[in-house]
């Protein structure tokens, strides 16, 4: 199972100075050196975090899969097939929100998505759609085309007791069905060192995508622990 590291917070906090450090392009080296088996970075439409020079930098030297998150407007459409990342994750965006909230609405957005699932694709990107776990979402993800669907696990990292287990068991069923039509299966948000575990025992499970835990970890600990302690818990709970 592969672990993709996302560093959009540490462009956050840069942001917050408007300055030159921490700069994300280093957090990926130390990343990497922690075991990331692929790195993530949302280029929003406000540029809240991530900069296009980011994007660039990574391009040049990443030496895992760089995974690029973005909505599906032309604008990204157009920088993702300039660019070419190792993936494109397709995911819904507001300007309001503080994180993702949700997976896309595969079904009102059906032809929009298939538009830029194809546009991505025919310059040699495979797409990931981020969706709730949902079997219609599912059924729609592979009828537009998606190579691979990423697994919302929000709902899971974010509620307790007998919630969580009802929707641990949404999550896998969803992973199962994915599976079953023949999708490659992703899984994120929300997932940390506690969480992790039960997710991370999903078999079929291609990779989990883990964000804001690691960057909160790494200003304790430093990136390369953080990463390394992540992996450890993904592996252990494989074996
Ligand atoms: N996957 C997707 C599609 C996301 O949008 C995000 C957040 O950027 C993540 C995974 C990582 O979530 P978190 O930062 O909560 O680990």
């Amino acid at each position: 199972m592969i672990l993709g590291v996302n560093v959009d917070h540490v462009a956050t906090i840069r942001q917050a100075r408007k300055g030159i450090e921490p700069d994300p392009v280093m957090a990926v080296t130390l990343a990497i050196l922690g075991g990331a088996d692929g790195i993530t970075i949302h280029l929003r439409e406000d540029r809240r975090h991530i900069q296009d020079r980011d994007l660039e930098m990574l391009k040049d030297f990443v030496p895992v899969e760089l995974n690029l998150e973005m909505a599906a407007t032309k604008e990204m459409i157009g920088i993702a097939t300039r660019i070419k990342p190792d993936l494109v994750t397709l995911v819904p965006e507001k300007r309001e929100e503080l994180t993702t909230e949700g997976g896309l609405d595969v079904r009102s957005q059906k032809k929009s998505i298939n538009d830029a699932i194809k546009k991505v694709q025919s310059a040699g990107i495979p797409v990931s759609l981020f969706i709730n776990p949902d079997f219609d979402d599912i059924a729609i993800s592979k009828e537009i085309g998606a190579d691979m669907v990423e697994i919302h696990t929000g709902v899971y990292a974010n509620t307790k007791g007998k919630k969580q287990e009802e929707e641990l068991i949404r999550v896998i069923n969803a992973a199962n069905h994915a599976l079953n039509v023949g999708l490659v299966v992703n899984a994120g948000h929300g997932l940390n060192y506690f969480n992790v575990i039960k997710v991370a025992s999903i078999q079929g499970l291609r990779g989990l995508y883990i964000g804001h835990s690691i960057v909160s970890r790494a200003v304790l600990v430093g990136m390369e622990r953080a990463v390394r302690e992540m992996k450890e818990l993904i592996w252990k709970s494989r074996r």
